[in-house]
């Protein structure tokens, strides 16, 4: 049948999101010693088999609880269940294809209701549906349908109404479905999202079938796209639905094409892998007595502009969570994973980049049959960075960056987009602190070290903190001034004083600089960590020396006392301390007046403490205020004699009027 020539479809086999997925399934399954899929991850079965031998299982229910994560497939779920899976504690990945969850983003902020063109026992509408309002979603099967709802809804209803279709929605029922649309509601928006790796495989299909004399459509007898596929190429040609090269009837085909001449096309599916495409091509071209084309060599052909490790210039044209969408200027679709945008994993696309960004990018890899080419931009900056690390390590430039992750001997800090390793001595973190308290914190650090051929930066923020440090002490002693005031930190309490940072020098706060109250020591006013306020009361730069002061003259007591109180005052006091030449008491807080022992009381005594005590609360007269020197003495004594000579004048007043009284009588008698 040398008259025949047999074509295979560039757009045939996995697309981007299944391919994606079924990557991240194998490398969450090899991680994780195996993973879980909710519902089958694509619908063929040799895939599935392959991916089962790699540890991937299924599971078709959400169970109680995993011992491996849960890989969501690309079809995308309701958000009941990721609740539920936050619920149960179960780990998962999601691996909803990005224009699915676009969907699910454009259906979640819908204000009204949501009508979805699609097959309403699908996963992926169900997904759609659950991310709707609650009774917000309808899901129409063709035009017909939506003639229908929209007739209705028209009448009872003056919300916007938004439409959506499903990824995989037949393109030309699709514009069927827009006219009507338009036609019966002017308030409707409508979203393109019909998948153009579905497009373009259903637009070429229906191409090669209409110039073909049979259509070998290849994939999963279950797969909705493979269905589409062979339906729309039996509008044009009979067509063999195979699930791989081994279902092919080889003498039925010959028969069928016997004495024929023409083409025979081969489609499939977007959950047909490219080995089973390659074998269905390999067993028509034996049975075709074909050239024995090669397909990967077919389809290199058609990608001849972009090549994997090419650094490439990029528009980005949308972020999500899980990539940034680029625009390569060619007929391409560009992917950047977010591990691929940069080297911090804590980062999110929207962090790193922002839609209409141009930068640059080296292709990884490319899928030739859906033109879809996938980029790292960490590997650029990577490039990129290690030159600016190198000439900031030359200029001796200080960097800041986020600490990234802690590991073993250091922290790995993200400067430049480049990972600069900090050793555990050059963190500036003592040998018994904590790495953990740097993380996620930016800092300041010097470039120590570049090995350019090995990709390797280490770094210091021990010395960007030295230099800091020297740089703040040497603008401090130049600028110093006796009553410049500082808010400084204090660093360490002694039992004679408090040392404040005045930013890279300590100074000294002496306890009784510290408050205008007696205390005993500096602890009972001042914790290490407080910030205060202080002033410079002295300082000598050649022994790096400063003394400050901390009282204020407004809280002064001896000026409250003064305003208070003046001599001859009577007053209480309480007793603070016992001398042997007399006893101190408190006024007022901060004011403590003598008790001379020659004061204490009208009777000599020989020790103070015979007649009081620590604590006593007494009741004294003022007898001197000393402004000069702010003493003041106090005596019990003087209101003690003024009370004796009182209590004499009354008695000798008594006496005097006991005489008149006697010397009465005898007047009388006289009389
Ligand atoms: Fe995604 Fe389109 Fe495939 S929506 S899963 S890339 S068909």
């Amino acid at each position: 049948m040398s008259n025949i020539k047999l074509v295979t479809a560039k757009y045939a086999g996995f697309c981007f999101g299944v391919q994606r997925a079924v990557d991240i399934a194998a490398k969450t399954a090899s991680e994780n010693g195996g993973c879980y899929t909710l519902g089958p991850l694509i619908h063929n079965e040799t895939e599935t088999s392959r991916l089962e031998a790699l540890g991937v299982k299924r599971t078709d229910e959400i169970p109680k609880s995993l011992d491996k994560p849960l890989v969501i497939r690309s079809h995308g779920v309701a958000r009941s269940v990721y609740e539920e899976l936050s619920e149960r504690g179960i780990e998962y990945v999601d691996a909803t294809c990005p224009f699915v969850a676009k969907i699910h983003s454009i259906v979640s902020q819908a204000q009204g209701k949501v009508v979805i063109a699609g097959d309403a026992a699908h996963p992926e509408v169900i997904g759609i549906v659950g991310h709707c309002r609650d009774g917000c979603a309808k899901v129409v099967c063709d035009e017909n349908e939506l003639e229908e709802f929209l007739k209705a809804e028209k009448s009872s209803c003056e919300n916007p109404l938004i439409l959506v279709a499903q990824t995989t929605y037949n393109s030309a029922k699709w514009q069927y479905c827009k006219k009507i649309a338009k036609k019966h509601y002017t308030n409707i928006q409508i979203f393109d999202t019909i998948c153009n790796a579905t497009v373009n495989r259903q637009k070429e299909t229906e191409e090669l079938a209409g110039a073909s004399l049979m259509m070998v459509t290849v994939g999963g007898k279950n797969s909705s796209n493979t269905n589409k596929l062979a339906h729309i190429c039996q509008k044009h040609c009979p067509v063999i639905f195979v699930q791989s090269g081994s279902d092919i009837d080889k003498a039925a085909v010959r028969q069928a094409l016997e004495g024929k001449s023409g083409t025979v096309g081969i489609t499939a599916g977007a959950s047909t892998p490219v080995y089973i495409i390659k074998e269905v091509h390999r067993i028509m071209s034996e049975i075709l007595n074909d050239e024995d084309i090669d397909f990967m060599a077919e389809v290199d052909k058609t990608f001849k502009k972009v090549y994997i490790g090419n650094r490439v210039k990029a528009l980005v044209v949308a972020v999500n969570n899980s990539e940034a969408v680029v625009d390569l200027g060619t007929k391409h679709s560009g992917y950047i994973p977010a591990s691929e945008l940069s080297q911090n994993p804590n980062a999110v696309p929207s962090d790193i980049v922002s839609v209409g960004d141009e930068i640059e990018a080296i292709v990884t890899s490319i899928n030739d049959a859906e033109g879809v080419v996938i980029l790292s931009k960490k590997k650029v900056d990577s490039v990129l960075g290690i030159e600016k690390l190198a000439a900031a390590m030359e200029a001796n430039e200080t960097l800041e960056g986020e600490v990234a992750s802690v590991i073993k001997g250091g922290v790995i800090v993200i400067s430049n987009g480049t990972r600069v390793f900090i050793p555990a001595s050059q963190t500036g973190v003592p040998k018994d602190g904590k790495l953990e308290e740097l993380n996620k914190k930016t800092v300041s650090f010097k470039v120590i070290e570049v090995n350019e051929a090995r990709g390797r930066v280490v770094g210091s923020i021990r010395l960007a903190k030295k230099e800091a440090n020297d740089a703040a002490k040497a603008k401090f002693w130049e600028s110093v001034e006796v009553g410049q005031r500082f808010t400084g930190e204090v660093k360490s309490i002694e039992s004679y004083g408090v040392f404040v940072d005045l930013g890279g020098v300590d100074g000294m706060v002496h306890s009784s600089e510290l408050t205008w109250s007696r205390i005993k020591h500096p602890k009972e006013v001042v914790s290490v960590g407080d910030k205060l306020d202080v002033f410079v009361k002295s300082f000598d730069p050649e022994k790096k020396r400063v003394s400050l002061g901390c009282k204020k003259d407004e809280d002064n007591p001896w000026i409250k006392f003064t305003e208070q109180y003046a001599e001859g005052d009577v007053v209480d006091v309480t007793v603070v301390s016992i001398t042997p030449f007399g006893a101190f008491a408190q006024i007022i807080p901060g004011v403590d007046g003598l008790i001379h022992i020659s004061q204490v009381s009208t009777e000599r005594i020989n020790n103070v403490a015979q007649v009081l005590s620590v604590g006593d609360k007494v009741t004294v007269k003022i007898i001197e205020i000393n402004n000069e020197q702010n003493r003041v003495s106090l005596s019990i004594r003087a209101l003690k004699e003024a009370e004796e000579k009182t209590e004499e004048a009354a008695d000798e007043d008594e006496a005097e009027e006991e005489i008149a009284a006697q010397a009465e009588p005898e007047t009388e008698a006289n009389e």
